[in-house]
């Protein structure tokens, strides 16, 4: 496969053409952002980092029937994917109060929240990814009411797989993000899932392994990155 231009720079990763229509290839670049892209740095071994991470979850997800845009890791930091239509939207679940829900509704970090919450976030820096419900999602025709529903059960389905993955490996998954597309007209998982869109805490010490490490400036942020890998057992 032919690697063509640059299609689409995010914060952290860029998305190619190529001569294949129906795959794009994504790079993870060692950019880490905070803060909707007011803190950026460039954190040595972060781009290869990320690239395993995802790759390994994503298919620990396809293999547990998740359908996932990843194929195939083509370098350290550069993987196939599926050309996705993506949902302007992000998927957000909660096991424990942590970040904005905490500021927002005005709660302790660290309460167990059982059933695990699930919120719809609107993807847009500028304001501030500002929290939407089913009904906007459907006025303003960023979905439909059965991509929503799929939206909904497929980031639970995928909670219960990665809790117990993490738990695993001594590891509470506290939180995450995840963004879905449509590929020729079916809901799948797309962006990626990794320490950078999740927050994971030991077990025993509830030491932070994710990026709030570098949001909060508390250091060894890939340090932590690779800790969780190891203990996964993906290999970088
Ligand atoms: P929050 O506490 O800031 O709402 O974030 C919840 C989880 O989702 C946390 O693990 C970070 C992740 N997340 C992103 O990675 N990017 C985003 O734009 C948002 C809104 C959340
Ligand atoms: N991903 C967003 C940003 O880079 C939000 C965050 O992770 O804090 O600004």
């Amino acid at each position: 496969m032919e690697k063509l231009k640059e299609l689409y720079r995010g914060k952290a990763k860029s998305v190619y053409e190529t001569n294949d229509p129906d795959h794009y290839i994504m790079l993870f670049r060692d950019d880490t952002s905070a803060f909707d892209g007011k803190k950026i740095e460039q954190l040595e071994r972060k781009g290869r980092t990320n690239c395993h991470f995802n790759y390994f979850i994503m298919k620990k997800l396809e293999e547990a029937g998740i359908p996932v845009h990843v194929e195939e890791l083509i370098s350290d930091t550069e993987c196939v994917v599926k050309k996705l239509e993506m949902v302007p939207v992000e998927c957000v679940v909660r096991n424990v109060s942590a970040g904005s829900i905490c500021r927002r509704l005005g709660v302790q970090e660290g309460l167990d929240l059982n059933p695990p919450t699930f919120e719809f976030f609107l993807k847009n820096d500028e304001l501030h990814d500002p929290m939407v419900n089913d009904s906007h999602i459907i006025s303003f025709k960023w979905g439909t009411q059965e991509q929503i529903d799929k939206m909904r059960s497929l980031s639970y389905k995928i909670n219960e797989i990665l809790k117990d993955l993490f738990d695993k490996a001594g590891l509470i998954l506290v939180d995450y993000k995840l963004e879905f597309g449509l590929y020729h007209g079916e809901l799948i998982l797309g962006d990626e899932f990794s320490p950078d869109g999740c927050r994971l805490w030991d077990k025993e010490t509830r030491k932070k392994l994710d990026k709030d490490r570098f949001r909060q400036g508390l250091g060894g942020v890939i340090e932590a990155y690779e800790e969780v890998a190891r203990r996964i057992g993906c290999p970088l």
